[in-house]
């Protein structure tokens, strides 16, 4: 293989990639600002630059180059040498780093970026640490860009990143470089605003402070953020995601580099649909209809009760030759769905199955850059389904629509029904049909099915808790738990455990995913649990070392 030594270290690399792609992946840094690998190479900014010596074709002699290149765009040659450390290439790292200080403002204890920029970060590793500049700085103006994004144009480096992004990866073009020399900046052309569906991602590949997300805007300080690997629990794009959070309460959602499936970017829709996870209203504790509702000091007697009366209703149910029927929301994870059908057909072997309704909304959307955003608001209906055929051993499962009709024409006796979804998810079928039978529901927040319930459960969203998801092309990914579950629900798998030891007077474990998918992987249909599961990488989770100090 092909060599190339970089400050004395050697690297090997593949034919076609930069010198900077060949450090990037061994880990060794060289700073750069306008490159970044999901857009083009533009080589503008210059801080990249090395001194870069190329072995003669002849000879084999090294030559020095004229000058010094951009590592960037400079292909990586067999024996080459390249200096980052070397006096030049140093002298242009302060050069560079002093220019785009020029006119920024130095802003850093109100910027949102501060903590995570490259602009404070180069000026510690590479800047002079002093400024020699006398005269006035420019003032540039914050500009309203978008529904989503503000620019603070006077902390631009005019890397063009964010110009790039919409005219490569979502074609809209919304993004322009206005003037030359010392007054350009970005803008909005005349009449657009940035507001296509991939609008958030130029605040992630921002290197500065320039363009910030509205929804974050002094919310938190970056230092105090723990981030925990996640995917998308809101479409069926499986999109990885990292989610940013202290204390128990999310601030953000960022996207989470994963080449084989969304690359660097997130659609707006998983960026900021979490909300609703720290709705007010979100089902805290069990409830019994027609007992009082437990208040909130009673939780362990709250859960006692709502277990006891769903083992009682669902139980009885079968006990009395009543057929079961179960319907797993396309919301839960595969371990969740696992276990809730494990509890169900414990009780009844031959209950009815079926995955919960799948929002579709409009037509899957492929931008210019080859990203796609998915009609299906979903994350995990192949999962779902795919474990409760393994279950149901050749039995039909059902659609959501056939359940419903199951229901209504009298063949299941007595349901479990689980929502999770993000809003109000029942049609007035459903809610038909269930209003004619007792039936037990685990959801996430208010709807029109809570006060027909005969039990209710708190169940809770993806980001409480741990499990897979299989996405729309069949791809099985791991998330972990970001935070506690809201109050005293609980995850759904955890439920299942409780019902299932509960059932036999036993005491249950505590969930454990990998545990679960184990014996899951056992089961003839499902050994892809084992052999095809991609767990999130162990370096994704980042714990905030920063100690909040109380003065
Ligand atoms: S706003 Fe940010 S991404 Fe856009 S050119 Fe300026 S520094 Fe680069
Ligand atoms: S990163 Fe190479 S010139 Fe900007």
């Amino acid at each position: 293989m092909p060599q190339i030594t970089i400050n004395g270290v050697k690297h090997e690399f593949n034919k076609g990639e930069t010198i900077l792609q060949v450090a990037l992946r061994a880990e060794q840094e060289i700073p750069h600002y306008c490159w970044h690998p999901g857009l083009s190479v533009v080589a503008s900014c210059r801080i990249c630059l090395a001194e870069v010596w190329n072995p003669d074709a002849k000879t084999g002699k090294l030559i020095p180059a004229t000058k010094l290149s951009p590592t960037c765009q400079t292909p990586a040659m067999d024996g080459q040498v390249v200096y980052t450390d070397s006096p030049k290439s140093v002298a242009n790292q302060k050069a560079v780093m002093e220019f785009l200080l020029i006119n920024h403002p130095v802003d850093c204890p109100v910027c949102d970026q501060a903590g995570e920029c490259h602009l404070q970060d180069y000026s510690y590793q590479y800047g002079r640490g002093e400024s020699r500049f006398q005269e006035a700085k420019n003032k540039r103006p914050k500009k309203d860009v978008g529904p989503n994004v503000l620019l603070y144009s006077d902390r631009c480096i005019m890397c063009t990143r964010c110009v790039r992004f919409t005219r490569e990866v979502t074609g809209t073009g919304e993004l322009m470089v206005q003037g030359r020399g010392s007054v350009e900046e970005i803008d909005v052309f005349p009449g657009l605003a940035l507001d296509n569906e991939l609008s958030g991602n130029v605040v992630d590949i921002c290197p500065v402070g320039a363009l910030l997300d509205k929804d974050f805007l002094f919310q938190q300080r970056v230092w105090f953020l723990t981030k925990t690997a996640s995917v998308d629990g809101l479409t069926a794009s499986g999109d990885n995601i990292s989610v940013e959070h202290h204390d128990g309460r999310v601030y953000r959602v960022k996207p989470r580099e994963n080449t084989e499936v969304n690359k660097w970017w997130i659609t707006d829709e998983v960026r900021y649909g979490w909300k609703f996870v720290h709705r007010e209203d979100r089902l805290k504790l069990p409830a019994v209809r027609g007992m009082d509702a437990f208040a909130m000091e009673q939780a362990p007697e709250a859960w006692e009760t709502g277990l006891a009366k769903a083992n009682d209703l669902v139980g009885g149910a079968a006990r009395a030759g009543k057929r079961l029927g179960l319907l797993v929301s396309p919301m839960l994870s595969c371990e969740d769905a696992w276990l809730l059908a494990k509890w169900v057909l414990a009780q009844d072997p031959q209950a009815e199955l079926a995955v919960g309704p799948v929002p579709v909304h409009g037509a899957d959307k492929t931008f210019p850059g080859g990203f796609t955003m998915y009609a299906e608001k979903a994350p995990n209906a192949r999962g779902v389904r795919r474990v409760l055929e393994a279950l149901a051993k050749g039995r039909a499962v059902h659609d959501a629509a056939a359940f419903e009709k199951a229901l209504a024409g009298g063949s299941i006796g007595t349901a479990v029904i689980t929502g999770n979804y993000p809003s109000d998810w029942v049609g007035a079928g459903l809610r038909e049909a269930l209003s004619r039978v007792p039936f037990l529901l685990v959801d996430t927040l208010p709807t029109s099915l809570t006060p027909l319930a005969s039990v209710t459960l708190p169940g809770a969203v993806w980001l409480e808790k741990s499990g897979s998801f299989e996405n729309a092309k069949g791809r099985l990914q791991g998330f972990d738990r970001a935070v506690q579950p809201t109050d005293f629900a609980k995850g759904e798998c955890q439920i299942a455990l409780d019902l299932l030891a509960g059932r036999d007077g036993m005491r249950a474990a505590a969930f454990d995913a990998a545990a679960v998918r184990a014996e899951m992987a056992r089961t003839p249909g499902l050994e892809r649990f084992a052999t095809e599961h991609h767990a999130t990488p162990a370096k994704a989770a980042a714990e905030s070392d920063m100690v909040l100090v109380e003065l």
